[in-house]
């Protein structure tokens, strides 16, 4: 093996305000099959990636979910690698941009960026809403295009008739937050002087870090000239503050690159790695972001010159993924295409996907189309019907002809010689991210060792007399065979591959592939995969289906009886749920929330702080005195406002909200069963 690398790698950071779909996925498999080929090659490789946390649609979301951002964003890490673990993602260290490391660091960057010269202020003009007293990026504004007149439309650009304008020129412009009519405001932002490096971008693009459609593209922008890039958002924002600056914070996009070396560095401080040695300007390391298509500029324009001002090295490749099709078109809601990482998880292993990603994947930036036929066609012939079927035609004989023992030569070396020679070839096509290459390679092999046995037919050698050792050669081989085609299989099929190696007795390291068992003890098959059934696709696609039909349906639930009964539970489960009569002994609005009213609750000689989202059915001097119901025995949740003990019960349609109330007599401190 070529000399032991050093190498670290990211993924581009899900943003903390969505579920994660099948296209998060395609990147994470990408990455993760390039990270496992390269520590089974023996090399140091480290893989980190976090949720970005900042940004005002995560403190919008977190509102109206009536909680505090931090909570917000906990939840939203949790579910996210829940789903990243179950796909197989091997991080190293999943961390968050909302973290004391990433504001270290981005503070550290923007304070080398400002002493360097590189940070510019001036005043600027924006829609401002003067409900929400927020400053609205384009998205956050909506009204009637100019041109045909649709109504309903966002930001500068007409979906109905493709017109690109300027926020200002929509007719009717509203707040898409709150309704209320933008005004015009003045505010000081700070810049970054990216036009300072266009001499360095022109040759760093070209130097071998991106693939040349992506530093073409790249070109086009350096032609055209750059901007300088606006860093600063004002107050109310969920981000960091700027040094130095009150009430001014950096925009989303400056701390989420940085967000790869908090990860890095968090990882560091766990396990004693030395995070210089990685980031210094002359590091002999090597650092590859991989992200998708629509990110680029910020990672090979903004991010690189960002690191040249601070003096940190400049990372090795930008490797740049396509979109992920579904039969063919945009991932859609209402064909069941969009689908959430969980929901696939929910029908289907992780490993059919993995593989079927990588049989498709071409290190370009073309698209990647997930057509569920194929999908199914492919993973049972390949996986099942090809490489599988190696291992079971073979094992039953070696078993029970030979106790589990492999013969002691290779019967025929040409055919190893010839399954074992692709390892370059194959090895060459995972560095490259040539994935569908290495996958086709690998399969025509297991065609090749598949003829091999088809051919010796060892069942019906077996029935003859004095054929018993030539059996035990051909399957034998048959089985080293499979061991070959498995390892080059292990960065995609983890799982498979550790059955695999409990199968073989042996650990499938890539260079010691080139060796056979020879006399070495195999143990039981087992079926190491099974086939993909048409049905759990249908199944997935149909829950895909609702899933959408019900989160869109949700700021307009109708009544109970129209929404599906949850999951049954039993009598114990019921019971732990602890209600008391509780009497409202104040009610008051609470600064900033939309929907939020805070109530202090008296449950019998206890009082408890609850925020509850009935603001918009009640006043408060209203609730005083009443009585209610609430949940006792709810974990605290903390809130942007304070802390929740509890929750009151209503019940809620989109017209209103219905407090529930038991019948007079009832004392405060009553249990409700
Ligand atoms: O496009 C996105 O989903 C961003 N959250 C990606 C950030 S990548 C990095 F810069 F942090
Ligand atoms: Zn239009």
């Amino acid at each position: 093996m070529s000399s032991k690398r050093q190498i670290l790698v990211t993924n581009a950071l899900p943003y903390a305000n969505a579920a994660l779909h099948l296209g998060h996925i395609l990147e994470y498999t990408q990455t993760d099959v390039w990270v496992r080929f390269h520590r089974m090659r023996g090399h140091e490789c480290y893989y980190v990636s976090a949720d970005d946390a900042h940004g005002t649609a995560i403190m919008l979301k977190a509102d109206e979910k009536g909680i505090s951002a931090e909570q917000h964003i906990a939840d939203m890490r949790a579910i996210h690698e829940a789903d990243f673990r179950d796909f197989l993602i091997s991080v190293d260290n999943y961390h968050s941009t909302h973290s004391e490391e990433n504001r270290q660091l981005s503070e550290l960057i923007y304070n080398r960026l400002n002493e360097n010269g590189h940070i510019a202020k001036r005043d600027i003009t924006q829609a401002f809403d003067p409900e929400k007293n927020l400053f609205l990026a384009d998205r956050y504004i909506k009204g009637t295009c100019p041109k045909c007149k649709a109504e309903d439309q966002y930001g500068d650009n007409c979906e109905v008739c493709g017109a690109t304008y300027a926020p200002t020129d929509l007719i009717n412009p509203v707040s898409a937050i709150s309704g209320a009519t933008p005004i015009e405001k003045q505010s000081t932002h700070y810049f970054f002087k990216l036009p300072e490096f266009t001499h360095f971008l022109q040759d760093w693009t070209r130097s071998g870090t991106l693939q040349p459609e992506v530093a073409n593209k790249l070109g086009e922008w350096l032609d055209s000239g750059l901007q300088e890039w606006d860093i600063s958002r004002d107050a109310p924002y969920f981000g960091f503050e700027i040094p130095n600056a009150p009430g001014k914070y950096f925009y989303v996009w400056l701390d989420a690159p940085i967000g790869y070396m908090a990860a890095f560095k968090h990882l560091c401080d766990q396990q004693n790695i030395d995070f210089d040695h990685y980031w210094r300007e002359d590091s002999p390391a090597e650092l590859y972001h991989f992200i998708g298509k629509d990110i680029v500029n910020f990672h090979a324009l903004f991010w690189p010159a960002m690191l040249v001002s601070a003096n940190y090295r400049r990372p090795t490749k930008v490797c740049v993924h396509g979109f992920v099709t579904v039969n063919g078109k945009k991932m859609s809601k209402s064909r069941g295409t969009f689908i959430n990482a969980r929901c696939y998880l929910d029908h289907l292993s992780p490993e059919y996907l993995r593989y079927y990603y990588a049989s498709k994947l071409s290190g370009s930036v073309e698209d990647i189309d997930l057509n569920l036929e194929d999908f199914v066609q492919k993973v049972n012939s390949d996986l099942v019907g090809k490489v599988v079927n190696i291992a079971s035609r073979c094992a039953k004989f070696v078993a029970d002809g030979n106790n589990g023992q492999l013969s002691a030569s290779i019967e025929n070396p040409q055919l190893w010689q010839q399954v074992t020679g692709a390892a370059a070839s194959i090895a060459e096509h995972y560095e490259n991210r040539d994935y569908s290459k290495a996958i086709r390679e690998i399969m025509a092999q297991a065609d090749a060792a598949n003829e091999y046995i088809a051919a010796k037919e060892p069942w019906k050698l077996n029935k003859i007399e004095g054929k018993q050792q030539q059996v035990q050669d051909i399957c034998s081989l048959g089985i080293n065979l499979f061991r070959v085609l498995l390892g080059y299989l292990k960065p995609v099929l983890p799982v498979m591959a550790d059955a695999g190696e409990a199968f073989l007795n042996d650990s499938l390291d890539w260079d010691a592939l080139q060796q056979p068992l020879l006399e070495h003890k195999i143990n039981a098959f087992k079926p190491l995969m099974q086939r993909i059934e048409k049905d759990k696709v249908d199944a997935m696609v149909e829950a895909s289906k609702q899933e959408a039909a019900q989160a869109a349906a949700k700021p307009l639930q109708g009544p109970l009886a129209d929404e599906p009964i949850a999951d049954e539970i039993n009598f114990d489960d019921f019971i732990k749920v602890d209600l008391r009569v509780a009497q409202i002994v104040k009610a008051s609005h609470v600064e900033g929330a939309e929907k939020l009213l805070q109530l202090t609750l008296d449950i019998g000689g206890e009082t408890r702080n609850v925020f509850s989202g009935i603001k918009s059915s009640y006043q408060p001097e209203a609730l005083e005195g009443r009585l209610t119901v609430m949940v006792a025995n709810l974990a605290p949740r903390k809130m942007r406002f304070g802390v929740s003990e509890g929750m009151v019960l209503a019940a809620g349609d989109g017209q209103g909200i219905y407090l529930l109330e038991p019948d007079s007599g009832a004392q405060p401190g009553q249990r409700v069963t």
